[in-house]
Order: structure tokens, then sequence, then C-alpha cells
């Protein structure tokens, strides 16, 4: 038997209990989950509203946002798939973030189809609305080079964190869908050729 000097062992510490100081952030993290099905009820303009400035919102004076970005140059798109009902007419948006603003690209009800995209999920077809988001990688590789694909791809995961956290708060269940087809995506909500989709969010009274 070797003898090991104590102080040669790897030192474990039990930490004290997590979630349990009543503080709200670690309430909302322990009870976020994927939900993949939701009641049939509308969501209203002012609950899209909420999760698009929870996902890529300005929040400072200086034109910061929710999500932290690598160089503030902010890649990420964020595009809503609206149903019938929901406060707007159903369509395919893109969220201006500077303006908070909705602009409508595509007219009707895509559901359906981005829901194929998406191997035929069922909550994509069921979601009243889905969030898509995507990223312009030219904008931060140009200063980045090819890591700026991962800055990119690690802020899309800042984003639908928001968006799952958002949703705890307010009923609403998400999950981050990332099974899809990225042709079919792109064909589906128009996108340019250098904006690739990341995440497809359902959302959804739970
Ligand atoms: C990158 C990524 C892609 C995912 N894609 C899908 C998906 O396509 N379909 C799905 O049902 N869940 C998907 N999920 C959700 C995971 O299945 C889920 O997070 C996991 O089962 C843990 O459960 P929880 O989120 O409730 O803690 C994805 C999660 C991540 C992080």
């Amino acid at each position: 038997m070797v003898n090991r000097n104590p102080a040669d062992l790897p030192m474990r510490v039990k930490l004290p209990e997590p979630g349990i100081s009543g503080n709200r952030i670690e309430e909302l993290l322990a009870k976020r989950r994927s939900v993949r099905r939701y009641a049939e009820r509308d969501l209203s303009e002012t609950v899209i509203s909420r999760f698009l400035w929870a996902a890529q919102g300005i929040s400072s004076k200086e034109g910061l946002r929710t999500s932290p970005s690598a160089g503030a140059l902010y890649p990420l798109e964020i595009h809503a798939v609206i149903g019938e009902g929901n406060g707007f007419e159903p369509g395919i948006y893109r969220y201006i973030a500077e303006e908070h603003t909705l602009t409508q690209e595509i007219p009707g009800d895509l559901r359906e189809r981005l829901s194929r995209a998406a191997l035929s999920q069922p909550m994509v077809r069921q979601a009243p609305v889905s969030l898509i988001i995507s990223a312009v990688y030219p904008r931060i590789t140009s200063k980045y080079g090819k890591r700026g694909i991962r800055y990119a791809d690690m802020e899309a995961g800042h984003a639908a964190q928001n968006v799952y956290l958002l949703g705890v708060e307010l009923g609403i269940g998400t999950c981050a869908v990332g099974a899809f087809d990225d042709e079919e995506v792109k064909k589906v909500l128009k996108l340019p050729a250098n904006e690739e989709p990341l995440y497809i969010l359902p959302l959804g009274y739970i």
C-alpha cells in the first residue's frame, strides 16, 4: 500500500444545497423544462413582444441587448412564425431589435410547412407561434474568422435560454428544436443565402 500525502488527494467539497435561496432566477432555472405539448390558446401581441425582447431586445442606451454577443456584433436574427389568431395576421415576421418592431416577410399560416421541415415534429405544427433563431455569420466572421461561427452558435444558446426562462415566468412552454432540414427551413422562411437557421422555439401555453 502506498502512503499518500493527504495534500495530494483531490479535494471534494460538499456544496450548499442548490436552488433554495428563494431567489427568483434560481426558481425559474429549477422549473425550466422542455415542453412539447401546448394548450389551444393564442398568444397575445404583448406576449410575443416580450419573447422577442427576451431573445434579442435592446436593453441599454448604447444598444446592447438581452443576450451577450462576442464583440457586440449581434449576428443573430429572430423570426416569428405566427399562426391564425395571436393578435397578428398569420405569417412569417422578422424582428427588428433596434426598433422593437416586427416586419411581415411572408403572409399565411406556415406552421405546417415549418413542422415538415423540422422532421414533422408535431409541436412545431401545434404551437401558435414559433421563434426561429438564425445567424448571419459574415457579421461576426469578418472580425473573428472561422471562430465567429462558434461565437454565433453560442449566442443562439444564450438567446434560447432567455426564451425558456421568460416562458417559465409566463406559464408558456418551449422546446429548443435543433433537428430540422436546414435547406427546407431556409426555403420556408425565404432566408437570404448568408443566413442560417439554428433553432426553432415553438411557444405555447402549458
Ligand atoms: C441543441 C439542442 C437541440 C435540441 N433539439 C431538439 C429537437 O429537435 N427536438 C426535441 O424534441 N428536443 C430537442 N432538444 C431538447 C432536449 O431534448 C432537452 O433539452 C433534453 O431532453 C433535456 O430536457 P429539458 O430541456 O427538459 O431539461 C434539443 C436541445 C438542444 C440543447
